[in-house]
């Protein structure tokens, strides 16, 4: 099927990409598009071209899944030189996504028409690239390189009316192919057309002054993505090459980038987070249920920061106490916060004013009676939710979703409660909830599919990023954690000692490590929740014995000086450790980083298996997608079953046995799915996903 139709009006050629669903470059396109372009200039009935495209995106940019394939040809700047050198004038009509190649594209035509609404953008640094089709050379030589740097160190798209602002195109027009015809005409007249590689009036003195102040700044802030290093050196090209050794300059770089480990993940999460998205079962355009309104049951912190996820979407919200003095803290809390927002300037007095007034305080679960939504975060026990639950099943209306918040908890023994469990499902927020992208839907058996396919579409509304998991204790993220947690209470009774567990941690691209966040979060929490679970920890049960719970304390894992937020070593600590190694008679000995890492991630990816096996997660990258979302796992390393995929996983099960030779956890034992996997000399990445 041909990728690009050609129709005439007048002596002007329209083509018109159709490659749904988001005219993504693949080879087919590539090549018809040549075509097209090769035909329409060799054809002396027309004048000039349009190149314009059907459906909601003018061109996505390269088809990211040809990435670290053979390359195909014609490969994409062959296309463009066809179109830049095109005798008669080419115009793009971009009435959706321009992104990347797609961008690319436009930028090689000689001029270009933008709906007002259109994305114009160059997004290749978030897949840990840089633009490989000219994008570095020819977007300086339309905006400036002190314009185009910026757009291209951010990969953040702008709209048709700030691209015309910027010089990025010509025209803005709400009928994008009419206004790129008539231009069309007027440039036919005009003669040979204005090529962009050839124009340099934009790259003076200033420009590159500017241009070398943001670059130094980026060089400072790099981080650990080589590509950031790479965009600086491409365009710093367009003052110091000629345009063509600048094309096949950006070239070399972006084919090096491409095979980076980096940008492999990266692509791999752009794919995962898209399956994420798909849920075994439910049919895209299941019917939803309508969320006008919502009610959230408690206003500690979680419920406080559920409450403002609500308002900050535009949807009115309830949020309830049990009394009037917990619901003015409560309020407290949440106007407290943005107000903070309000001072480093990210909100506007005025929308913090909409804001709260969004949120109505509350004594008395009668309140919730109107909402289409109740979420409950209320205490952690399974006799407080279901005395909730219970409750709400005699108020609510008919029809309302009634969602938990709960960590751990079984949905359907908090269902049971209610008449009406179609209608209930776990929420699981990530603190702080406003905040954290992550959104654990928790589908139990017997919830109705329009209510799971209701909350994944509200949680987008929220802003989001839903993962659809099944029933059981901690679901996905959590039950992972406990096992990291687990190792690391571990390594310290073996040998290694808080700061070096930590290290191994942030030397991999945590923000945090394991002890820095528990003192951070309070070591009580996890305290608490050992003892309610009749579970002990020696070193984490000591240092809460002694009532050292973190920086709230000043104490804990660290010390923290009066003020300082980064916590120092502490030998008492470090003597405690060393008399519980002695107390388990364990000779301790040192660790390298390299082993501590593995120590602490191999039980993760052991209990990621075991999640998969037992139908928890449905795919390997739904489980990276809630670690980089509400963890922090660093997105270019890919999550951690992608990170156990590029390890080995043979080389991951005989780490895991070796760890459970000298300990009696049997949660080391490498699970089946992982030996099985390991034994067939195969990734994650192939399995195949259930009844996607
Ligand atoms: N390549 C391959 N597939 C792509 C794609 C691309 N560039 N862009 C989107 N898709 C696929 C998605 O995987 C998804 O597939 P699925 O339906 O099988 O899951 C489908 O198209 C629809 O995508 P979305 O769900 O993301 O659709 P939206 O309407 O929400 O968003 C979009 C549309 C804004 C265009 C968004 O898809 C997007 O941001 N795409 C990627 C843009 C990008 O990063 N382009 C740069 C690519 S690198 C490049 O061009 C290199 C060049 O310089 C040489």
């Amino acid at each position: 099927m041909q990728t690009v139709q050609t129709a005439k009006r007048g002596a002007i050629a329209i083509l018109t990409i159709d490659n749904p669903p988001v005219n993504a470059l693949a080879a087919s396109l590539r090549a018809d598009l040549k075509a097209a372009v090769e035909s329409a200039a060799s054809d002396a009935g027309i004048d000039a071209i349009v190149i314009a495209a059907a459906g909601r995106a003018f061109i996505a940019g390269a088809d990211i899944s040809e990435f670290g394939k053979p390359p195909v040809a014609p490969i994409l700047p062959d296309v463009l030189d066809a179109i830049e050198g095109c005798a008669k004038p080419v115009v793009a009509a971009i009435q959706g996504a321009a992104l990347g190649g797609g961008l690319e594209v436009a930028l090689a035509c000689h001029a270009r028409v933008a709906a007002p609404a259109a994305k114009l953008g160059l997004p290749e640094i978030k897949l840990g690239i840089i633009p490989g089709a000219g994008g570095t050379q020819r977007l300086p030589r339309l905006v400036g390189a002190a314009k185009a740097f910026p757009m291209m160190l951010s990969g953040e798209p702008v709209s048709g009316e700030k691209a015309l602002a910027l010089g990025l195109v010509d025209e803005v027009s709400d009928d994008v192919v009419a206004a790129a015809v008539a231009l069309a005409q007027r440039l036919a007249a005009k003669g040979a057309p204005r090529r962009t590689g050839e124009q340099e009036d934009r790259l003076t003195p200033e420009d590159r002054a500017a241009f070398e102040a943001l670059a130094l700044d980026a060089t400072k802030k790099s981080g650990d993505m080589p590509n950031a290093m790479a965009l600086v050196e491409a365009v710093r090209n367009v003052f110091t090459r000629s345009f063509a050794e600048g094309l096949a300059a950006e070239r070399a770089l972006f084919l090096k980038l491409v095979a980076d480990e980096r940008s492999k993940a990266l692509r791999h999460v752009f794919f995962a987070e898209r399956e994420a998205a798909k849920i075994p079962g439910i049919a895209p355009g299941t019917a939803e249920r309508p969320i006008a309104s919502a009610a959230v049951i408690g206003a500690g912190t979680m419920g406080g920061g559920i409450a403002m996820c609500f308002a900050n979407a535009g949807i009115p919200v309830t949020l309830i106490e049990q009394q009037q003095a917990q619901i003015d803290n409560g309020i407290n809390r949440v106007a407290a916060i943005y107000e903070m927002s309000v001072t480093r300037g990210s909100l506007t007095p005025e929308n913090r004013d909409r804001r709260l007034a969004l949120i109505t305080p509350a004594v008395g679960l009668q309140a919730a009676a109107g909402a289409d939504i109740v979420v409950e975060a209320a205490f952690e026990e399974m006799g407080v939710k279901q005395e909730i639950f219970s409750a709400l099943d005699a108020i609510v209306k008919p029809g309302a979703i009634l969602a938990s918040n709960t960590s751990y908890l079984d949905i359907p023994t908090i269902a049971a409660a209610t008449n009406r469990p179609q209608d209930v499902l776990g929420m699981h927020f990530f603190s702080p909830a406003n905040v954290m992208k992550l959104l654990e839907i928790v589908r139990p058996t017997g919830v109705a599919d329009d209510v799971v396919a209701t909350a994944v579409s509200l949680a987008r509304k929220l802003g989001k990023v839903p993962v659809v998991v099944g029933n059981g204790f901690g679901f996905v993220g959590n039950r992972m954690l406990e096992q990291r947690t687990r190792a690391a209470e571990r390594l310290l009774i073996a040998g290694a000692l808080p700061h070096e567990v930590d290290a191994a941690l942030t030397g991999f691209g945590f923000k945090m490590g394991p002890f820095a966040m528990s003192d951070l979060a309070g070591n009580d929490i996890g305290w608490r929740t050992r003892k309610s679970r009749g579970k002990t920890a020696a070193v984490a049960d000591a240092i809460c014995e002694a009532g050292w719970f973190g920086q709230k304390t000043g104490r804990g894992y660290y010390i923290y000086p009066e003020g300082a937020r980064a916590g120092e070593r502490d030998p008492e600590v470090e003597a405690l450790i060393a008399c519980i190694s002695k107390e388990q008679g364990v000779t301790r000995r040192s660790f390298t980083q390299a082993e501590i890492l593995a120590r602490l991630l191999d039980p993760m990816v052991n209990e990621g298996a075991r999640i998969l096996e037992e139908g928890i997660a449905t795919r390997p990258g739904d489980i990276d997608i809630i670690w980089l979302n509400g963890y922090n796992w660093p997105a270019w390393r890919g999550g951690p079953m992608h990170w156990a995929d590029s390890v080995g996983l043979d080389v991951i099960v005989r780490r895991l046995e070796e760890q459970a030779a000298e300990s009696s956890d049997t949660a080391l034992e490498p699970a089946a799915l992982l030996r099985r996997l390991a034994a067939e000399g195969k990734t994650f990445s192939e399995l195949k996903v259930r009844a996607a």
